[in-house]
């Protein structure tokens, strides 16, 4: 299998914590260490850098600790980024800075007119984009997507809190091929996947748990929670290679890997 080289966004946890409970992962009262999560944070930067990816970084804001969480700052593609509108007020202001991003790096800026989280719950697999809704990107976006982007939207039902955005339910391994949790999605949405990726790689609970599909892929590597064993397994037998990751301390939020990384999709390395 080929890797992609890809272009990443990230964001450094430096005012990272767990302050609010928009998810069933966080909880206020439990301590967070900041300083740990920014050192598994560059971990995650420098496994990236190490498979030959480039990774532009976004300035943190104080005051926005799930900043760190890249993926929730647009969908981009080609040279157009949507930019996002989140369900939750702690989280409206990074909003306009990472479209301040976008501006500046060049896109070509679209606002959104519903709630969108972005790449959280948007997902390029080859032509098609797969948009998650339930809990958080709404319904009425999905038509959104469709018409900025003009990919086919294939809208998919989330129904468990715990996998509250698309991609802790779901992984592109690559341009065909999904890894995801049964048991996220609807009866429809399921049907659907088996539809569109009879290949798929079906994930257990106790993979989702440790949010082990909430992992990066460039078609041959995947980088996920290194507590996610039993996935890696099955994906080594599918061919890819596996790099794990300790992100413990983001996990607290109800983030992994794929929430700290925004594809930006763009000139010759897009996909
Ligand atoms: N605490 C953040 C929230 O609830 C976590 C976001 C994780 N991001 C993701 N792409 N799944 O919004």
């Amino acid at each position: 299998m080929d890797a992609t080289s890809q272009r990443f966004l990230m964001c450094r946890p430096t005012y990272f914590a767990v302050d609010y409970a928009i998810n069933p992962w966080m909880d206020p009262t439990a301590p967070v260490d900041t300083a740990l999560a920014i050192r598994q944070w560059e971990q995650l930067r420098r496994t990236y850098l190490d498979l030959g990816h480039t990774v532009e970084l976004i300035d943190p804001v104080a005051g926005l600790p799930d900043m760190v969480f890249a993926a929730n700052g647009g969908t981009v593609i080609g040279d157009r980024a949507m930019a996002v509108q989140f369900r939750d007020p702690q989280r409206a202001d990074e909003a306009p800075a990472y479209r301040a991003w976008f501006e500046a790096a060049g896109f070509e800026v679209y606002d959104p007119k519903h709630v969108n989280e972005g790449e959280g719950d948007v997902l390029l697999v080859g032509d098609h984009l797969l948009a998650g809704t339930g809990f958080r990107t709404a319904h009425a976006s999905h038509a959104q997507l469709q018409e900025v982007f003009g990919h086919p939207v294939v809208t998919l039902q989330l129904v468990d809190p715990r996998f509250y955005h698309l991609d802790t339910a779901l992984t592109v391994l690559d341009e065909r091929t999904v890894a995801y949790l049964p048991e996220a999605f609807s009866p429809g949405s399921r049907a659907v996947l088996r539809r569109l990726f009879p290949d798929a790689v079906h994930a257990t609970m106790a993979d989702a748990e440790v949010l082990g599909l909430n992992a990066v892929g460039d078609g041959r590597h995947v980088v996920l929670p290194a507590q996610a064993t039993g996935l890696a397994a099955k994906l080594r037998d599918r061919g890819y290679q596996t790099i794990g990751v300790d992100l413990s301390e983001l996990r607290k939020a109800g983030g992994g890997p794929k929430c700290c990384t925004l594809r930006l999709r763009q000139g010759k390395a897009s996909q």
